[in-house]
């Protein structure tokens, strides 16, 4: 399966995937994934939100066990987060036919659309529409760089946009999600521990600060008499990293867009994005009101129109605690127990269904970049614990 997937998407440049959503690269993440389903035997499903299912047994039967994960990726994203998980679920089925498996329950294989948010600038597109976490209008209005908005992105890769919408007699079917991630932090590595499981997600958000100048010439305006956006967002990304690490949380401006973008000119603007993330609620409301304050009071000194805007937000996730105490007596019960400050489909998703979580360990915790990592030995213990998981949830 890694041999026809990992070249798909790969930049020659960077060494990383570039697998944005409703790109020509997604599309051939999406025809590896329907390939395998049909040299699988099993029934192929692209429900109203682009997302992908691959069935055994009855779809419609109910009380399904689903397993799966995502093939988009952030930009220069790593191998692993995202296609780990759904490789391991087909590798998963294998092992269970192998073992010669009675499925008393339907199960599902699951390629959810759009996970990262890379292109359209929110996480998890598919299984927020799926879940009604994301409404049509919003979906609408979502564009990337190019001024290509989501629909206009769906139709281009065949995918029709007038059905996008809430599912949930889909959802409905789902009896409990399980899926597998590579670690995105070193926990299992220094416990020494190949395979974990979840406890809860942090609460995470996207904020886009627009920090409005005046444009004009590097070499001929003094420094008083300067409007220059830029000096107000650098101040305001040393003052996230200041609040996140008083509060404990983290804050990362990871992203930003210069106007005009000119060596030699004072930018007119200067767009960034705020990625902010704390264990509890309440902290990252104070993270987020301490470098909002921050920001403004730069802006007015430096004579900078300020706006603020929430693109996303996610609360806290907490998984079910009768689904993950299942899965640790399916594992043998010695297995740690970790949370997360990223965010995953699982977590939308726990709102609609029974849903947990199994992490394989990533020697370096490095992810979202090529440098990404898991040991071929991790990665056969993670599809070893998911068979052992889906054998206990959907088998006589
Ligand atoms: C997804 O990986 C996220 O947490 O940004
Ligand atoms: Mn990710
Ligand atoms: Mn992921």
């Amino acid at each position: 399966m890694w041999r026809d997937l990992l070249p798909i998407g790969r930049h020659r440049g960077s060494g990383g995937y570039r697998r944005f959503a409703w790109t020509a690269a997604d599309t051939d993440c999406r025809a590896w994934f329907k390939a395998q389903a049909e040299a699988r035997g099993l029934s192929f499903e692209l429900d109203r939100n682009g997302n992908q299912w691959a069935w055994l047994g009855d779809p419609l039967a109910g009380d399904a066990v689903v397993t799966g994960s995502h093939l988009d990726s952030v930009p220069d994203g790593g191998a692993f987060d995202g296609p780990l998980g759904v490789v391991s679920s087909f590798a998963a089925l294998d092992e269970l036919r192998r073992r010669g498996a009675e499925f008393a329950r339907p199960l599902a294989i699951t390629n959810f659309g759009d996970e990262e948010g890379a292109r359209f600038g929110l996480a998890c597109v598919g299984s927020r529409l799926a879940a009604g976490q994301l409404t049509v209008d919003k979906a609408h209005e979502l564009r990337d760089a190019d001024g290509v908005s989501l629909p206009e992105a769906m139709e281009r890769a065949g995918q029709d946009p007038g059905t996008i919408g809430p599912d949930p007699e889909r959802l409905a079917r789902i009896g409990a999600f399980v899926e597998l991630h590579v670690e995105q932090g070193r926990a299992l590595d220094l416990s020494g521990d190949p395979v974990g499981i979840a406890s809860a997600i942090w609460p995470h958000g996207r904020w886009r600060f627009d920090f409005h100048g005046e444009a004009n010439h590097a070499g001929t305006t003094s420094l008083e008499d300067r409007r220059d956006p830029m000096l107000s967002y650098a101040a305001t990304v040393l003052a996230a990293r200041q609040q996140a690490r008083l509060a404990g949380a983290l804050a990362t401006f990871g992203k930003i867009a210069v106007e005009p973008n000119g060596v030699n000119a004072i930018p007119s603007l200067v767009r960034g994005w705020l990625d902010s993330r704390a264990a509890d609620q309440g902290t990252l409301d104070t993270v987020i009101a301490g470098i909002e304050a921050a920001a403004h009071e730069h802006a007015d000194r430096d004579g900078i129109d300020l706006s603020i805007t929430r693109e996303s937000f996610t609360p806290v996730v907490e998984f079910q605690h009768a689904l993950r105490d299942e899965l640790a007596k399916l594992l043998g019960g010695a297995i740690p127990v970790l949370g997360t400050g990223a965010g995953h489909d699982a977590g939308i998703l726990s709102a609609s269904a029974p849903t947990a979580m199994l992490f394989v360990r990533n020697p370096t915790g490095i992810s979202h970049s090529p440098a990404e990592y898991a040991a071929e030995d991790d990665c056969v213990a993670g599809v070893v614990a998911l068979a052992d998981v889906l054998e206990g949830l959907a088998c006589r």
